[in-house]
Formats: C-alpha cells, structure tokens, sequence
C-alpha cells in the first residue's frame, strides 16, 4: 500500500531540556584487546564484571573495545580490571555529546543541505521524503510498512519501482536509536540515487528499497530524553524498563548468545522473537518479496566496519561465504577511494562478540544472498555515536559508493538488464567502478 505521508507541523522545541539525562561521571573504558588473555576477558567480561557493560563500539586498527560505565560502577570496574591484570584506559567522556542540540525545527522545506550538516527530527525525516517522493513521482514511492510501538508511521522509500521483477537492493537504518549518523546515510542515498542522471541505468537494473528510521521511538527519545538511548520503546508487562534491542529480536536463533533476556539490559532481546512491531513489521515487509532481494545492509555505527554472517555464534561461515568477503572487500575499497578511510571486513560473529537474533543473520537466512551490517564512523576520536555534524556529509559519500557497489554487483549477477560488457566478477566491476570514481572525482565530462 502506497501512501502520502502526512505533512506534518513543524514542532518548535526551544533550550535545553532539563530532563535530558545526565551523564555526569560516566566514563569511557577502553581496553585493548591484542592480547590474546584480554581478548577471552573480553569475550566474558559480563562474567568477570559481575554485569555486561554497555558496549559502544571498537577502534580495530588499535584493536580497543569501548565501553561505556557508569559512575557508580567506575571505581568496582577499576579494581576488578586491575586484580585480573588488565591494562585500560578510563576516558572523560566528551560533554559536548550531551549537550542536546535540540535547533528549532525550520519552518520550510527540509533541503540535501540539512540532510548534510545536522541530524535531523523524525518529522524532518518524513518532511525530507515527502518532499523528495513530490519532486520524483516516478521514481519514488513512499510505502508504510507499519507503525512503531508509539504509532510513529514506520516508512519504506522505493526507488525504481516499475512493477517489474527486477533484483532488490533493500537498505535500512538506525534499528539502534542513538546511531544517529546512520539516518543521515539513509537520506542521503536516497536523495543522491534519484537526483542524479548517473546512477539511471543502475535503477533501471536493480531497485533500491531504504527504510530510513526502523526505530522511530527510540530515536526521538534519544533526540530529547537519553542521548545514550538504543533499544526500542515498547513496555513489557511488569517491566521496570522500557524497550528491546531490536537487533536481538529477528527470529533466527533468537535468545542464544550475546544476548540478555532482563528488561533493562540493552541487550535485552524481547519477550519472544518479534515481540517489537517494527521487527515484525520489517520482517513482514521483506519476506513479502524475499525472492527478489539480493542485497541487504543494515547501518549502525561507530567502528568503520563491514560485518559478514553469520553473527549468532563464532567460527560460522554461510557456505557462499567467500563471495560475501569479496564484495565486501570490493565496498571497502570504494570507501577508501573518496578520501582514505579504511574499513575493516569481518566476521560479525568473529569480531569481538557474537549476537544472535540480528537483522543480517535473519536476512541471510532467508535466502539474501549479500547480507551486511555496516558500522560507520568514527573510529578514531571519543564522540562516538555523537559523530560531529561537520563529518556528516564524507560518511555520506562514503557509504553511497559501498552501496553502489553492492548493487553493481547485485546487477551483475542476478539482472536481466545487463548494460555494456558482461563482466560479471567482483573486481572487475569494482575496479570499473573505481576508474568511474577517479574520473568523476577528476570533474572530467565523460558519462
Ligand atoms: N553492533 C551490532 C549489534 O550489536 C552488530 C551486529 C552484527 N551482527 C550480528 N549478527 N552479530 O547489533
Ligand atoms: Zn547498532
């Protein structure tokens, strides 16, 4: 079912609101996980803290996990470190991060410019789509594929849908509330695929399916309550605390590890799998056409990561596991292309924790031959999901060109509109890719 979103009203929120949560005293605990000893203390250092620490992300390159403490567990967590013989870091953490930045939504049209420069509001993000969905009637429809727990209109984006069966590239974005850069990427995709002429004969091959906020709630809670927030919003019965992750509650292997099944863990997987709608929505709406999509890619952040399954458990390989390295290794590349930056392609459940019941192992599972999850930046400061907005635009451009590759590939192998040659491996397309790129980047005119 196809809709016009409602035009929403523009909400003015002014100051700094006094119940946005403090984190006075919190700390950043940074370890280093080289050392094959730390690394098993790390495994199971919900064991060995007595608790699971909130887990914010991981600096491969130095090979460093972040964790977040709170101020009442800073000093238990130091002598626990210190009598297990662990070296860490305790950092400050950043106190711009919650600082909430809550601008006046602007009374007008939400622009590619905003999508640029500032995160924006769930309602901007609908603003933002409507506008793009009445600027390019034939090749964007809006598609409602559901509500969240609060009854935010949870919104699939179709790009190049002709009615015909053409292979699917499906994108979604921000299942973890406080991920924030990720709904910018997912704008922004969707902006750039339809605006510009280049990108028509990949459209005409392969669709594009982008659901910028797969957790509405969630996400205006961390905009204007807890910027730390992740999970959903749902309440549970006799529950203390609101809200399950999401990206523990798709229904394969759901519960087993890496996982809590206590209300207020930020793990906590959900009462049963797809307890929360907008998993059951997400998962409705995929298998509705799951024959079609060939590319997937869930967009999380912060550790510059292009993740693999299978994620449930280690040591698990899909048995095409091979051609899921190598476009990944082929995104990577594009990435590193626009301006260096490097990302790491691994194992979900190989890197540092396995966690089951996540939307690319259910993905894969359904047959979706490339299943990715995508941890943007950063990796290398301490803002973490707080990425500063002046960095939002270069995570854009980056990510585009790791999904134009993905769907590239997914043309090449799986379209029946071939365009030019019929090169059909990986590092020929990307490396026809990249000289495209080079040339572009070039400004030379050539198509
Ligand atoms: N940071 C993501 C999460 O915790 C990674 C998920 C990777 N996928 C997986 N199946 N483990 O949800
Ligand atoms: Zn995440």
């Amino acid at each position: 079912m196809l809709l016009q979103l409602l035009s929403l009203s523009v909400v003015f929120i002014s100051g700094i609101s006094a119940e946005y949560k403090n984190y006075d005293g919190f700390k950043i605990l940074e370890v280093n996980f080289q050392n094959p000893r730390v690394r098993k203390y790390i495994q199971e250092i919900d064991k060995n803290l007595g608790f699971m620490p909130d887990f914010l992300g991981e600096n491969w390159k130095q090979k460093q996990a972040h964790y977040f403490i709170d101020k009442d567990s800073v000093e238990n967590v130091k002598t626990n470190l210190a009598s297990n013989n662990i070296t860490y870091q305790m950092r400050d953490v950043n106190p711009q991060i919650f600082k909430v930045r809550r601008r006046r939504d602007i009374n007008g049209a939400i622009t590619i410019n905003d999508v640029n420069n500032r995160y924006l509001s769930y309602d901007e993000q609908m603003q933002f789509l409507n506008s793009i969905a009445q600027q390019y009637p034939n090749d964007v429809k809006l598609q409602k594929i559901g509500n969240s727990y609060e009854g935010r209109s949870l919104n699939a984006v179709r790009i190049g849908d002709d009615g015909s069966s053409k292979p699917i590239v499906w994108i979604d974005a921000g299942v973890h509330a406080r991920e924030w850069i990720s709904y910018n990427v997912a704008l922004y995709l969707v902006y750039t695929i339809v605006s510009q002429p280049a990108y028509r004969d990949l459209l005409n091959a392969v669709q594009l399916v982008v659901v910028p906020n797969t957790n509405p709630d969630g996400y205006e809670y961390s905009r204007t309550n807890d910027r730390m927030w992740r999970k959903t919003r749902s309440r549970f019965s006799n529950g203390r605390c609101s809200g399950a992750d999401a990206n523990r509650n798709y229904p394969f292997f759901w519960g087993t590890q890496g996982v809590s099944h206590s209300q207020c863990s930020e793990i906590y997987c959900g009462s049963r799998p797809q307890s929360e709608p907008e998993v059951m929505a997400l998962t409705n709406a995929i298998q509705r056409e799951e024959t079609r999509i060939k590319g997937y890619i869930a967009l999380h952040s912060y550790g510059q990561e292009i993740l693999y399954p299978w994620g449930h458990t280690m040591r698990t390989y899909p048995s095409d596991v091979q051609d899921l390295i190598q476009v990944g290794k082929a995104m990577a590349a594009a990435i590193r292309a626009v301006n260096n930056t490097d990302y790491n392609v691994v194992n979900s459940g190989d890197g540092l924790y396995p966690a089951a019941g996540a939307s690319d192992d259910w993905a894969k599972s359904r047959g979706i031959k490339y299943s990715y999850t995508i941890e943007l930046s950063p990796i290398d400061d301490y803002t973490g999901f707080s990425l500063p907005e002046d960095r939002i635009n270069q995570v854009c451009r980056e990510a585009f060109q790791a999904i134009q590759v993905l769907m590239i590939e997914v043309r090449s192998k799986f379209s029946i509109r071939q365009t030019t040659s019929s090169a059909s491996s990986t590092s020929a397309q990307s490396s026809l890719l990249l000289k495209r790129m080079r040339t572009a980047v070039r400004g030379s005119g050539r198509g």
